[in-house]
């Protein structure tokens, strides 16, 4: 059955990035927070994101307008339940997901699709948490979700393939482009990213270089759009190192093992943009300072 309604869970970041491209490619929308004022923060956002747009000359008003009538945001989970499919993109802890996930199956009809949004966590444990794990994928898409291409779409041992080809489908009506890949920890791209990230932190524990060196030499060298210590201030210093421990349990490798120096970060709670400072000071956001660490 061809997905027509979209319902995602959870309006931070990523939720509310996700539902925006959702109602711009034309699908009625249904955005849950669990309480208004994160709701409302989480609209919001989606909201100047389809201004800017329409400012920089890129979406009329006119769609602009439609997409956001296509959007409905709720804190009752039961108006997920009218969906074709539903993604999830909540907070990455295991409990809170698979808690999610058998309170929203009962409130189901049988067809529709579960996706989850996670980075790191097992898609095989949150399907098993519902008594339909066939109907069960991970749809992981990257932050900026609006600007980002890329849907990481997994199966597990117990997806059904025809599950496994509507979210792919779905993926190409959203505009994204997916990639086939199975349920271990990192799938492809946190796989290759984490490792080098981390690389990046330990090239400047070892004093190898600056932290504007670093950054600049994969910048300029190698074409990427952000050196890794911008790009670890972006995503998140905790999130991760949150993903780095949860990939170090599953492989065992050195290669995953958070540094020293990134975890003393996060016990600062030096975690980045959002924190105000990671590997750079963002006092003045529009010129970040490389920050001065012992
Ligand atoms: N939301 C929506 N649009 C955004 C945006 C946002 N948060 N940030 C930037 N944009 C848009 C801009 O409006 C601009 O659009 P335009 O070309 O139509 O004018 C375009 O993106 C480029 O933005 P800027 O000119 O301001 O700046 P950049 O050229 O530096 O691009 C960037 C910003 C797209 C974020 C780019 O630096 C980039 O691609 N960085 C790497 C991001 C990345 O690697 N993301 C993946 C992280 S890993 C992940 O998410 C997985 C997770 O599991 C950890």
């Amino acid at each position: 059955m061809a997905i027509e309604k979209v319902a995602v869970a959870g309006c931070g970041l990523m939720g509310s990035g996700i539902a925006q491209v959702c109602a711009q490619s034309g699908f009625p929308t249904v955005v849950r927070e669990v309480n208004e004022a994160l709701l409302e923060k989480g609209l919001k956002s989606i909201e100047k994101n389809l201004d800017r747009l329409v400012e920089k000359g890129s979406l009329t008003a006119a769609d602009r307008d439609a997409a956001r009538g296509r959007l409905k945001g709720t804190t009752k989970i039961e108006d997920l339940a009218g969906a074709d499919i539903v993604i999830e993109a909540i907070i990455e802890q295991l409990a809170a997901k698979r808690e999610f996930w058998s309170a929203l199956e009962p409130l189901c009809p049988k067809h529709v699709i579960f996706a989850s949004n996670t980075s790191s966590l097992s898609i095989t444990e949150m399907a098993f948490a519902t008594s339909r794990p066939r109907n069960f994928v991970g749809m992981h898409f990257f932050n900026p979700v609006p600007v980002m291409k890329l849907v990481e779409v997994i199966r597990t041992i117990a997806t059904d393939p025809a599950a496994y080809d509507e979210a792919h489908a779905f993926a190409l009506r959203l505009g994204k482009t997916p990639v086939r890949t199975s349920d271990r920890t990192g799938f492809i791209v946190n796989r290759l990213l984490v490792p080098y990230l981390l690389d990046a932190v330990r090239a400047l524990e070892e004093g190898v270089a600056s932290i504007e060196d670093i950054d600049n030499s994969m910048k300029l060298g190698c074409g990427h759009p952000m050196g890794p210590l911008t790009l670890l201030d972006f995503v998140g210093l905790d999130t991760t190192h949150y993903i780095a421990e949860i990939m170090f349990n599953e492989f065992r490798e050195k290669r995953f093992a958070s540094p020293p120096l990134l975890k003393r970060m996060v016990m600062a709670g030096w975690n980045g943009r959002k924190a105000g400072r990671g590997f750079y000071d963002y006092s003045d956001p529009k010129n970040p300072r490389p920050m001065k660490l012992g």
